[in-house]
């Protein structure tokens, strides 16, 4: 990938700022007894109300503008009726596109209510987002100029395996921009050191894609949601950055 210029790291933090209110609007609106649809559709207007367009619709087939995960599902989950039940991990992955420019988002929340089911697994939920939600900074603050793919990916791996998780091998983070997936291609996992070099001005979407258990997905029967194969729990955290020497994160929802 080219290095954005001024002008297109204008647009592109525009981009981020709608990207950063919508996925702020999904997790305000994730809650007991609340469908993936409801969520979807906050997710729409809420974009549509900033200017932005969805990207999802560059996505042969797909017409949502959210991927939705529960518990065991990790990625590509299609917003359903299912409602969120107390204790439930929901993913919320969603991207947009302005003026042509893409940006990309993902975060993973407990859903809690008022009963309080078995404590000792609420803490075991929390530790287990915390830890994925760590591992998304710490591959972040690789991304600065001089560094390589492998300096984000190898502190993301770090992170999660030093908790007994496990990082996703088959999907990763990307290169992000003219359009939602360019090069390169930015694992969870690798070695420092290793992969193409980053330069100032690039636009990249870091992903941690981990699971309690296996390493390994499979695709479900609906042909796109992706689910641990060892049917543990999955999690999700994403940003899409601009490298620099203070690496700029453009889509952070808690600063919407
Ligand atoms: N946001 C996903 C990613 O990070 C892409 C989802 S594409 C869809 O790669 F079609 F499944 F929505
Ligand atoms: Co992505």
């Amino acid at each position: 990938m080219k290095p954005r210029n001024a002008y297109e790291q204008k647009l592109m933090k525009k981009s981020g700022e709608i990207a950063a209110k919508a996925l702020k609007r999904a997790m305000e609106t994730i809650k007991t007894g609340v469908t993936e649809l409801e969520v979807d559709e906050a997710v729409k207007k809420e974009i549509y109300k900033l200017g932005g367009d969805l990207s999802y619709k560059t996505v042969p087939g797909y017409k949502y503008a959210t991927c939705i995960t529960v518990n065991e599902e990790v990625v590509h989950g299609i917003p359903t009726v299912r409602k969120f039940e107390d204790g439930d991990i929901v993913s919320v992955d969603l991207a947009v596109m302005y003026k042509g420019w893409h940006t990309d988002c993902a975060w993973s929340v407990l859903v809690r209510g008022q009963v309080t089911g078995d404590r000792q697994q609420e803490e075991e939920k929390k530790k287990f987002l915390q830890v994925g939600e760590e591992a998304l900074w710490e591959g972040i603050n690789q991304a600065v100029p001089g560094n390589r793919v492998g300096d984000i990916s190898n502190a993301i791996q770090t992170k999660v395996e030093a908790s007994g998780y496990q990082v996703v091998r088959s999907l990763v983070g990307h290169g992000v921009g003219k359009s939602l997936h360019e090069d390169p291609e930015i694992p969870g996992f690798g070695r420092k050191g290793m992969g193409p070099v980053l330069k100032s001005g690039m636009t990249l979407a870091i992903e941690v894609i981990y699971t309690r258990g296996s390493s390994d997905v499979v695709v479900a029967e609906d042909g796109w949601t992706f689910v641990a194969a060892d049917n543990s729990w999955g999690g999700l955290f994403e940003m899409t950055v601009i490298v620099g020497e203070r690496v700029e994160v453009l889509t952070d929802w808690r600063k919407a």
